[in-house]
């Protein structure tokens, strides 16, 4: 018997990295998986390889998690086919520009802190009647280092991470039946790394589906965190570098 047995789980930026490798993990321990994107080849690449290699469907749904209609109608599907939802994994997200603040375009300020923190904000309103209905029901927001301690040239996706902490601690106080966790992946070998780090060489870093094993952790009934903490993925996993 699976660790996610009969949960209904929505991972945001499920085609992708961190998030794909999340969508699997949790099916494989059981649980029924939606992943939204804004990009169908990837998402419905997810959904193929979780039901040749788990024997499940998985569902998906393009959705542009920074913009309100479209997290409304990622509701109302939900709403529709499930009526509840046990777990939300806020995953989405994009790194924008490395450059100063002195330098930094105010539109891609603008579009880094839509896609990384209004998202979080307005996936989980959205979502929150939803995981009401739910059972033990959980949201975990994905963040970072520079979440915590900010880092120069790392600009608007620091400041948004730090809004992610945030707004964790807040839900966490506010929602009763929902528990709220942050999880800090730490480097992993996707996409967004590389492009951060190009000189880089990805081999030394967990893969998505290492770091996976994390949020499968904190989304399990072994979880041993309060809601309103963070998961540093790296010390859980006894990554050393
Ligand atoms: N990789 C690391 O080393 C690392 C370290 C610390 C934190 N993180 C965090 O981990 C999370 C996943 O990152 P990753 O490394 O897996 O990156 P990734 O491979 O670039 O994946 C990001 C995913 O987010 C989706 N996304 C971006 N903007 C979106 C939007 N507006 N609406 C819907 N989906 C959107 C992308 O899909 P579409 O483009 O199709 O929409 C993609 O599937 C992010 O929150 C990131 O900040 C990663």
């Amino acid at each position: 018997m699976g660790k996610l047995q009969n949960k209904l789980a929505l991972i945001t930026g499920g085609g992708s990295g961190i998030g794909r490798a999340v969508a699997i993990a949790f099916a494989q321990e059981g649980a029924d998986v939606i992943i939204c994107g804004r990009t169908v080849p990837t998402l419905k690449e997810t959904v193929r390889e979780i039901s040749q290699k788990v024997g499940r469907p998985a569902f998906w749904k393009v959705v542009d998690v920074s913009k309100e209609k479209s997290a409304s109608e990622l509701a109302r599907f939900i709403e529709k086919k499930w009526g509840r939802l046990d777990i939300l994994v806020n995953n989405a997200g994009i790194l924008g520009f490395m450059i100063s603040i002195e330098k930094y375009p105010f539109k891609e300020w603008k579009t880094v802190l839509q896609a990384n923190l209004d998202s979080v904000f307005l996936v989980s309103q959205k979502m929150i009647p939803l995981l009401r209905k739910g059972k033990n029901s959980i949201i975990v927001n994905v963040t970072s280092t520079v979440g915590s301690q900010g880092r120069k040239l790392w600009g608007a996706y620091s400041v948004s991470k730090f809004g992610t902490e945030a707004l964790t601690q807040i839900l966490a106080q506010e929602l009763e039946s929902i528990r709220v966790y942050s999880i800090n992946p730490g480097g992993a070998r996707t996409s967004m790394r590389a492009q951060a780090y190009p000189q880089e060489d990805p081999k030394t870093l967990p893969t998505p589906e290492e770091v996976a094993k994390a949020f499968v952790y904190l989304a399990s009934s072994e979880c041993a965190l309060k809601s309103g903490e963070r998961l540093n993925a790296r010390d859980w996993l006894g990554v050393k570098k």
